[in-house]
């Protein structure tokens, strides 16, 4: 259980939910389960990690069903039920770093972002952001970036140089995966993809979200949801 410690709208349908004491590393994401009664909904929605602050995570999430809607409607001081934190997240090198987010997948990369200016401030740091609508939180990326650069209504891995070298990270959409990966193969550029699957228990017992690879099924609860781009199939 964790308690709210804030809850607001910050975009169309977009809500950042801070909880109390839920310690993680970027990338990984928590199984967040708003308690409205016996058993309602039963089961956990996987939510990125947007940002972490003081052992708190901060999370970011679009109202997209229930379960969504739900957490939206939880207030300061209200608990929710959060397992985690789960998933291997994504690595931090001492690298150049281009992140590439469509829609709500900016979510686990704000907070990489962040982790590798603390750590590594001499290296570059590009973002890339695609909206299809109205764009959010656009300007916390851009303050923690060497270069931001903003698609609305096109294709975001349009404006991204995949030659440039360093590390590339992306999440969104699986067409812009798609494309990412394309690129980057074509550039020899080292891609990772945090990937997205409907989930029922979140930590590698009930196989409900597998994704196929080179190497065979895997989960994406626990062996990712951070996969090298050349190893998954979209
Ligand atoms: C590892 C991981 C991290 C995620 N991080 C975030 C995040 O940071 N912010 C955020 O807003 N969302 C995130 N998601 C997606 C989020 O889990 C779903 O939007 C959420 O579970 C929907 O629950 P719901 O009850 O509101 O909607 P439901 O009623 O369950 O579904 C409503 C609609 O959303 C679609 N949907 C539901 N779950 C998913 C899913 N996992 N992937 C794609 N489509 C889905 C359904 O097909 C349906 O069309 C993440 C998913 C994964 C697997
Ligand atoms: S959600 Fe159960 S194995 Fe991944």
């Amino acid at each position: 259980m964790a308690v709210v410690l804030e809850n607001r709208c910050v975009g169309p349908e977009v809500y950042r939910m801070r909880l109390a004491q839920t310690p993680s590393t970027p990338g990984q994401f928590y199984m967040l389960r708003p308690l409205e009664g016996a058993g309602d909904p039963l089961l956990g929605r996987p939510i990125s990690v947007f940002d972490c602050v003081e052992g708190d995570s901060v999370f970011l999430y679009k109202v997209v069903g229930r379960g969504t809607k739900l957490l939206s409607r939880k207030r300061e001081g209200d608990e929710v039920a959060a397992i985690g934190p789960l998933g291997n997240g994504f690595p931090l090198e001492d690298a150049n770093l281009t992140l590439i987010g469509g829609g709500i997948g900016i979510a686990p990369l704000y907070y990489l972002l962040k982790e590798h200016g603390r750590l590594f401030p001499a290296r570059k740091r590009r973002v890339y952001l695609g909206y299809s609508g109205e764009s959010f939180l656009t300007e916390d990326f851009a303050a923690l970036a060497d270069a931001c650069k903003v698609n609305i209504g096109g294709f975001v891995t349009e404006d991204v140089d995949f030659g440039l070298g360093g590390l590339y990270c992306a999440c969104g959409p699986t067409p812009m995966l798609r494309a990412a990966k394309r690129e980057a193969e074509r550039c020899n550029t080292r891609l990772l993809l945090s990937l997205e699957a409907r989930m029922a228990c979140g930590v590698g017992a009930c196989l409900g979200c597998s994704c196929e690879t080179l190497l065979g099924n895997k989960r994406v609860c626990k062996d990712g949801p951070v996969f090298p781009a050349e190893e998954v199939l979209l």
